[in-house]
């Protein structure tokens, strides 16, 4: 608009008098309002700009202390583990199989050592305390990461002796997902597609029925 042009906006009648009425903007009502609206404008922008200094910084913190939470040893009570049943913990995002053993379910792993791929754990997926027959602290307490050592499927329990998977089945677990067979000390049979026997993860008791799983600090030193 030329500066001798009327907008028709501006123009409007006197209630009174009915005459034609022009109505202008004053210049310092006008700037004011420009600056209102940089001020508010520049504020937005700051903030915007501290949000994203500050996202990197609370995204670079997070998953640290995520990962401490995630890696902390888990304890567990296990006073209300039936024998002959089980529970799973979860330690570092993974499952953790305990299962209570019967004294007879303890005495039959000792009756299968000819069908084992490596019945005397020699293949270090357990700790040295672990190194045992039952591949456990107390015997009849297994402690097992319940991932197949073929692909890491999770193999399903089938803790009691015969039923599906057949009369000379003495209790452990079968990976459905290519058939790979465990005894209840998760050690894997011969023929079955995982080369290696289950993890044993590292654990101590801190008192007679709590298991802390992720730490053996107490029986390690
Ligand atoms: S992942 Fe368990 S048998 Fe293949």
């Amino acid at each position: 608009m030329s500066d001798n042009k009327i907008d028709k906006d501006q123009v409007s009648k006197d209630p009174v008098s009915n005459e034609q009425v022009l109505s202008f903007s004053s210049p310092s009502k006008v700037n004011q309002e420009k600056r209102n609206f940089l001020i508010a404008a520049t504020a937005g922008v700051g903030a915007l700009g501290a949000a994203a200094v500050a996202v990197p910084f609370v995204g670079s913190m997070l998953p640290s202390e995520r990962a401490k939470a995630a890696g902390a040893p888990v304890e567990v009570d296990v006073s209300k583990i039936q024998p002959g049943s089980m529970i799973t913990a979860e330690w570092r995002g993974k499952p953790v199989w305990i299962i209570n053993r019967t004294d007879e379910m303890t005495a039959d792993l000792a009756k299968h050592n000819d069908q084992l791929s490596d019945p005397n754990s020699e293949v270090p997926q357990q700790p040295a305390y672990c190194k045992n027959a039952s591949r456990s602290i107390k015997p009849n307490l297994a402690v097992v990461v319940g991932i197949c050592t073929h692909l890491g499927c999770s193999p399903t329990e089938k803790l009691q002796a015969g039923g599906d998977m057949g009369e000379n089945w003495t209790g452990g677990f079968f990976c459905p997902c290519h058939g790979s067979r465990f005894d209840l000390a998760g050690r894997v049979f011969k023929g079955s597609p995982a080369p290696i026997n289950l993890v044993i993860p590292p654990y101590q008791y801190l008192t007679e029925t709590t298991l802390l799983i992720g730490d053996d600090t107490k029986v390690e030193g």
